[in-house]
């Protein structure tokens, strides 16, 4: 594998004391970066200063949005050992969103080690509070400086890294969440599994909208038939009905969370009833006419796990367990947060250690 160079910055950061993080506002001293031109491949892998980085107007990326991006995380633990939350499964995920959008895969092994290295040495970035993270995002974007449409022939990718503290900032209290009617976020045969900023970009209109009403997100229903769950802003979505753990399944138009898999590798360990199927806004709702909606919580990196306290969908406002965390949701924060802060044994193997300065 080609050597990762490695350029130092003159001037490094420090970390602000955990209390004041927020999402995605600073930036550690350096990036991992690496470029693509067909025939050749990728090359030039190397970490650098983060900072900003020439290109043109007419670059591809800004015109067409040829791009892909991913979230993960690092976490400290109590022993000051810094560790990534399933970095391959992220990394393949990267792949896989990669296929959607005509951008050349990347070889995982070697993106994981330039992550790796990059956390090696910005490592002092890695905040230790439960409910802080490093927050990782790896991404793609096409270069070719050429305005007709057509795939790039030439690609950057990055990897930024930035400190952060709860995605909400109502933290882990419950969301309040604006089932969506006038608009659709993804139909299939489009990109809707691929984590690619088009998705994001389309959602915000509603989000907007949703926000002026007082609600946290927007709940997205399929885009034929305006009946069927899909997930919601940031997140992937379950519900507790009866005793049973029911979410979206992948459709075609549903991002596959790393978050979503892992609850349900948890659920289903834990001897719960699962099912990943079509659920309808009308089924939930009548779940919670019959006293049987349990409840209701998202999944999602930056999100982590996230109750939800209350929908509202045709003006019709429901508050799901007294808009209360429910106890399945707690359960599954606490095991998540304990083996990612190295409270609870790592049975599953999902933190990959990084090597210490
Ligand atoms: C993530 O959860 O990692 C995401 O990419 C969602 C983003 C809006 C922060």
């Amino acid at each position: 594998m080609t050597e990762i160079s490695v350029t130092k910055a003159d001037k490094v950061g420090t970390l602000p004391i955990d209390g004041k993080l927020g999402f995605g506002k600073i930036y550690t001293d350096h990036m991992f970066v690496m470029d693509y031109v067909s025939g050749k491949g990728w090359y030039s892998p190397r970490i650098v200063p983060y900072g900003e980085f020439g290109t043109v107007p007419a670059t591809i990326v800004f015109h067409y949005g040829q791009a892909i991006f991913e979230g993960m995380k690092a976490f400290r633990n109590t022993d000051n050992q810094v560790a990534v939350f399933r970095a391959n499964n992220y990394l393949n995920r990267l792949n896989r969103s990669a296929g959607f959008l005509c951008i050349p895969s990347v070889d995982v092994e070697q993106v994981r080690e330039g992550l790796f290295k990059l956390l090696e040495l910005d490592q002092d970035w890695v905040p230790g509070e439960l409910g802080t993270a490093l927050y990782i995002r790896p991404f793609v974007i096409a270069t070719d400086k050429y305005i007709g449409l057509k795939s790039s022939n030439t690609y950057r990718l990055f990897i930024i890294m930035s400190p952060v503290g709860a995605y909400y900032e109502t933290g882990f209290n419950p969301v309040s969440i604006k089932v969506e009617e006038k608009y659709v976020r993804a139909t299939k045969g489009g990109l809707g599994q691929a984590k690619t900023p088009a998705n994001y970009a389309m959602s915000l209109a509603a989000q907007e909208e949703a926000h002026a009403e007082g609600f946290t997100q927007v709940l997205w229903l399929d885009a034929v038939h305006r009946k069927y769950v899909e997930e919601v802003g940031t997140m992937n979505i379950f519900f507790k009905i009866n005793g049973e753990i029911v979410t979206p399944e992948l459709n075609g138009s549903i991002l596959g969370g790393i978050t979503r898999q892992t609850v349900l590798e948890l659920a289903r360990d834990w001897g719960l009833k699962v099912a990943e199927r079509q659920i309808s806004i009308e089924e939930v709702y009548e779940a919670q006419a019959k006293g049987q909606l349990e409840e209701i919580f998202g999944t999602g990196t930056a999100a982590v796990i996230s109750p939800v306290g209350e929908l509202s969908w045709k003006g019709e406002r429901i508050l799901i367990n007294n808009n209360r965390t429910g106890k399945f949701a707690q359960k599954l924060f606490d095991y998540l947060t304990g083996v990612q802060y190295g409270n609870v044994p790592d049975k599953y193997d999902w933190m990959d250690k990084v090597k210490r300065k």
